[in-house]
């Protein structure tokens, strides 16, 4: 790509087509390793594009490549696919047609995003070496998509070198470009936890184990665990999220079940978790006489940007709109997939704020932002693309 400067043109001339993707995808929404429907219509696009398209990747997931036939180095753009269980309430003549499902979350618009980026790019090959593989992965929300489509091997053929994604992003404002280097995100865990004590009457509790008071007696040493035991320079949060005891006023409960989520951002103190949790759990429970079983089921890891992604994508916005139009965002105790991506090659999430007055948040159902935004998004991919893949780039 001798001149990028084409690059906005070329954008705005698909703005419209752009938006219509968006829309088509938003009415199919559809949940974790469900989508289908939006799978075909990726894959479809892709090929008719002119790139090189493997589906049903670990499931739903879809990549397309773009090859230029040239010696290069490979830029992966990864989109998310799934949508959320939430009934549509936003009233849009192109709301979801899947009643219980949406995409809430904006995973629409990153697809119509990456899908648009596709199209230019092939046309502009001739003027790219290397190669950029478009990668659609299911399960974004849960129970994650990415790390199944590493194991069935879509960092290789080509080997991925640099990695980028977009996210809607309602907390910046409409266009701002939010850039960040280091951990953006927070790693996610669950754990899950029976209490076993002796059920009886409730006038009798010596003859009794209350799991449910040694249930209620784990959730505050786990609070107090990390206000005591976690460096606080290093974010925790222990979320209980359910805790399902007892069946009658007057019966002591014989077992109580807890679930809960784990975010930290540190790769030390994530690891330190299971035994800490353990051996709080089995002070608790040893100490008023109850059993437990515990399970610790690792999520997300923390979702780490690199300097060099961050610093490029920052020079390609302020050569796009100036300095006006970057902004540096809070790191939050949320979680992302991409993560996985990003412990493989290095690369960065962006974010693109579709923030202004009345405007909800992600998985509201009532989500929705001006679509203007999307063109900004394409024009970021191929500019990138333009700086790590243009025949005249180093
Ligand atoms: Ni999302």
């Amino acid at each position: 790509m001798s001149q990028p400067m084409d690059i906005p043109e070329i954008v705005k001339e698909r703005q419209q087509h752009l938006v219509s993707l968006r829309r088509d995808l938003h009415q199919i929404p559809e949940t974790a390793f469900q989508e289908h429907e939006t799978s075909k219509y990726v894959a479809r696009f892709l090929a008719e594009a002119g790139l090189a398209v493997d589906a049903q990747v670990a499931g739903t997931g879809v990549v397309g490549l773009l090859d230029s036939d040239r010696p290069g180095p490979c830029l992966m753009i990864r989109a998310d696919m799934d949508a959320l269980p939430v009934e549509e309430q936003t009233g849009l003549s192109f709301a979801s047609r899947n009643p219980g499902c949406m995409h809430a979350c904006g995973h629409d618009s990153h697809m119509a995003m990456a899908l648009t980026t596709a199209a230019i790019l092939s046309e502009l090959r001739e003027h790219l070496r290397g190669s950029v593989k478009f990668v659609f992965q299911p399960a974004e929300e849960g129970p994650g998509g990415a790390a199944p489509m590493i194991q069935a091997g879509v960092m290789d053929n080509p080997r991925v070198d640099h990695v980028v994604g977009f996210h809607v992003w309602p907390a910046l404002p409409k266009g701002v470009i939010g850039i960040k280097s280091g951990v953006l995100m927070a790693a996610m865990d669950r754990f899950d936890l029976t209490v076993k004590g002796a059920g009886g009457h409730g006038g009798m509790p010596h003859l009794c184990v209350d799991a449910l008071e040694v249930g209620a007696q784990v959730v505050g040493a786990l609070q107090r665990l990390v206000s005591r035991q976690i460096n606080p320079l290093h974010p925790a949060v222990v979320t209980v999220g359910r805790f399902e005891a007892g069946s009658a006023f007057n019966v002591i409960a014989e077992e109580a079940n807890l679930s809960g989520t784990i975010r930290t951002m540190d790769r030390e103190v994530r690891a330190a978790w299971p035994e800490r949790l353990e051996r709080i759990i089995a002070g608790v429970c040893g100490s008023m006489g109850a059993e437990y079983d515990l399970s610790f089921k690792p999520g997300y890891p923390p979702m780490a940007n690199a300097e060099s992604m961050t610093s490029l994508a920052r020079e390609c916005v302020l050569e796009a709109w100036g300095a006006d139009a970057v902004a540096e965002p809070e790191p939050t105790m949320g979680s992302e997939d991409m993560a996985f991506f990003l412990e493989k090659a290095p690369g960065c999430m962006l974010m693109l704020g579709c923030g202004e007055p009345g405007c909800v948040s992600l998985h509201n159902p009532r989500f929705d932002f001006d679509e203007e935004v999307l063109g900004r998004g394409v024009e970021i991919y191929c500019r990138l693309a333009a700086k790590l893949l243009g025949q005249t780039a180093g």
